[in-house]
């Protein structure tokens, strides 16, 4: 069995030590504009196996062969322009600072938040790293005093943008219908319920300023103590 490793939001965390995107036989990570490096759009994939390497450049360049118009397989226009690729190297040499920054941001969030009751912090286990890059938030609408979607809006009316939590594979409806394919049904994934129910990702730039997340956890916190007083 082979282990395809997503990373694409990773970039610099670590596991037990190790960078992510070393773990598995081949990992893939995101360039896209909202990724802690960018290139704007598109993608990278690392592998230490030669033949998936050659494999997959082949998969980039419409599976040109020899002669170069003889396609043995259907290939594809995935290829990152040199320019785009010169970002992308120009990003990668700041890489340390930017993972720095949205740490720091992380600890601020944390450090603001923390006694905030009905408010769920992200967790960062003894043996990872995280990059933070999102910050994640999960809200219990009865110990926090309104639901996600009730702080989602708050926090809009005061121009701060946030975006919930992804939805649980097993809700795709790309895949759901397959009938080869056994999803289960909601009571089979209670956490991905719960995430998706209770979890709201505050702004999470590298940029942020220090007054921007202290203003960010202040109309929080205001909303809480508005929504306890009704
Ligand atoms: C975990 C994960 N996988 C895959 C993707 C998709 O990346 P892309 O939009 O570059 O294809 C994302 C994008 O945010 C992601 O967070």
């Amino acid at each position: 069995m082979s282990v395809i490793e997503d990373a694409a939001e990773a970039h610099g965390a670590e596991y037990k030590g190790r960078k992510v995107g070393s773990l598995g036989d081949i990992a893939c990570f995101s360039f896209y504009a909202n990724k802690i490096i960018t290139t704007g759009e598109g993608g990278m994939v690392v592998t230490n196996n030669e033949q998936w390497a050659e494999r997959a450049r082949k998969l980039r360049n419409h599976f040109f062969g020899e002669p170069r118009f003889l396609h043995q397989e259907v290939g594809y226009n995935y290829r990152l322009t040199n320019m785009q690729a010169a970002i992308g190297l120009a990003q990668l040499e700041r890489i340390e600072e930017l993972v720095e920054a949205r740490r720091h941001n992380a600890y601020l969030y944390g450090y603001l938040l923390k006694k905030v009751p009905g408010i769920t912090l992200p967790p960062e286990r003894s043996w990872a790293k995280n990059v933070y890059w999102m910050y994640g938030l999960l809200i219990d609408e009865k110990k926090f005093g309104m639901s996600m979607k009730q702080l989602m809006a708050e926090l809009k009316k005061k121009g701060i943008d946030t975006r919930t939590f992804f939805i649980g594979m097993h809700k795709q409806p790309a895949y759901y219908d397959k009938k080869e394919v056994h999803f289960p049904d909601k009571t089979e994934c209670p956490v991905a319920e719960i995430l998706e129910k209770d979890g709201l990702y505050l702004p999470s730039s590298s940029h942020l300023a220090v007054e921007q997340i202290e203003y960010i956890t202040d109309i929080i916190k205001e909303a809480q103590k508005n929504a306890l007083r009704r």
